[in-house]
């Protein structure tokens, strides 16, 4: 504990005190209960094993100036997982057990979350499981819903400097009417193997194209994608991307700063047109596209980066969530 570098932290997993465990059995939600293992028991033919049953999500709270904890709009990222949920016939945890695991599994472990002006922050991470046995292929009817904490620094490792994406058509992340709305392990697994390539040939991750036509801007790995160009902030509409909280956040900042807000279809061909580019998330937070490329065609796409309205953009989003800025949105939940 002692030793931990909190200005240098990775986005990555460490051991903190307690983590919370609420079971979905005959019907109905149990008690919520406090462990300290890190391991979870689970049946060999439990449904999130074998048929990929589950579904996580992912949010931040943030140590301020005064001393008290934020967290950003946990009601959403309830609500989405409700909906990653019924997408995969998995029992929806209501919002307020969402939001009382969450501040709870906070206040637990309240000396993990990293200092004022470090620029690291405390992850939560809520995974809902199904725990039902079964062979055949179908829904669980037990589900387990997990909450842990780790603190973090910036998921892609440059921070607020710029990053580079690469292009290609031969692999999908998700299809149109797939489940690349929910925020679903299969995802995450069909994405593996071209990260892996995209970090092998030295990016910092995959911008994904859609995968019926190749023509549209889908997102960005693990975040979603945003462009600006005219003052306008730009971004991709797609039944097949996640819907980022962080990105919602942001085209309400962007309207409040005078921006137009485009929520549409983004051809690939008008990428050379735009001033800014980057990717958006909660643990990617804004990050500063200065290049992509598209390695079929053997074109890179170069930008300045950060620019100026996505600077004006970062500093906006976190002096709302360190509570240097009014919550005029009504985003913040401070921990009590
Ligand atoms: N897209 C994908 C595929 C993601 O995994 C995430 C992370 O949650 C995002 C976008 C960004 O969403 P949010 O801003 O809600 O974290
Ligand atoms: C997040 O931004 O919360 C994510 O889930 C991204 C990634 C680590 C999957």
């Amino acid at each position: 504990m002692e030793n931990i570098n909190w200005s240098n932290l990775p986005f990555g997993y460490l051991k903190t005190d307690f983590n919370l465990r609420c079971y979905y059995r005959d019907g109905k939600w149990g008690e919520i209960e406090v462990s300290t293992s890190e391991e979870i028991p689970i049946h060999m033919a439990a449904t999130a094993l074998h048929y990929g049953q589950e579904s996580f999500e992912g949010l931040k709270a943030f140590m301020g100036k005064d001393g008290k904890i934020r967290v950003f709009r946990a009601e959403e990222n309830a609500k989405r997982m409700q909906g990653s949920a019924r997408g995969i016939l998995m029992a929806e945890p209501p919002i307020e057990l969402f939001k009382k695991m969450t501040f709870e599994v906070i206040r637990l472990n309240k000396r993990f979350v990293p200092p004022y002006g470090t620029g690291a922050s405390l992850y939560i991470r809520p995974l809902l499981i199904g725990t039902g046995k079964s062979v055949g292929v179908k829904a669980a009817d037990e589900f387990l819903l997990v909450f842990f904490v780790t603190p973090v620094g910036p998921y892609f490792k440059e921070g607020f400097s710029p990053v580079s994406m690469l292009v290609t058509r031969e692999y999908d992340r998700a299809a149109p009417l797939g489940t690349g709305k929910y925020k679903v392990g299969g995802n995450y697994a069909a994405s593996l193997s071209v990260m892996k390539k995209a970090h092998d040939e030295g990016y910092a991750n995959v911008l994904f194209l859609d995968a019926k036509e190749k023509k549209y801007i889908d997102e960005c790995g693990p975040a979603n994608f945003f462009a600006i160009k005219n003052n306008t902030y730009c971004t991709p509409k797609s039944e097949s991307i996640l819907p980022s909280i962080t990105n919602k956040s942001l085209m309400v900042i962007s309207a409040d700063m005078g921006l137009k807000v485009e929520e549409r279809k983004i051809e690939f061909s008008e990428l050379s047109t735009f001033e800014e580019v980057g990717a958006c998330g909660t643990a990617a937070v804004i990050s500063p596209i200065g290049k992509i490329s598209d390695i079929d065609n053997k074109k890179d796409y170069l930008f300045q980066a950060p620019g100026k309205i996505s600077t004006k953009l970062y500093e906006r989003l976190m002096a709302i969530q360190y509570g240097d800025e009014a919550d005029k949105f009504g985003w913040i939940d401070i921990v009590e």
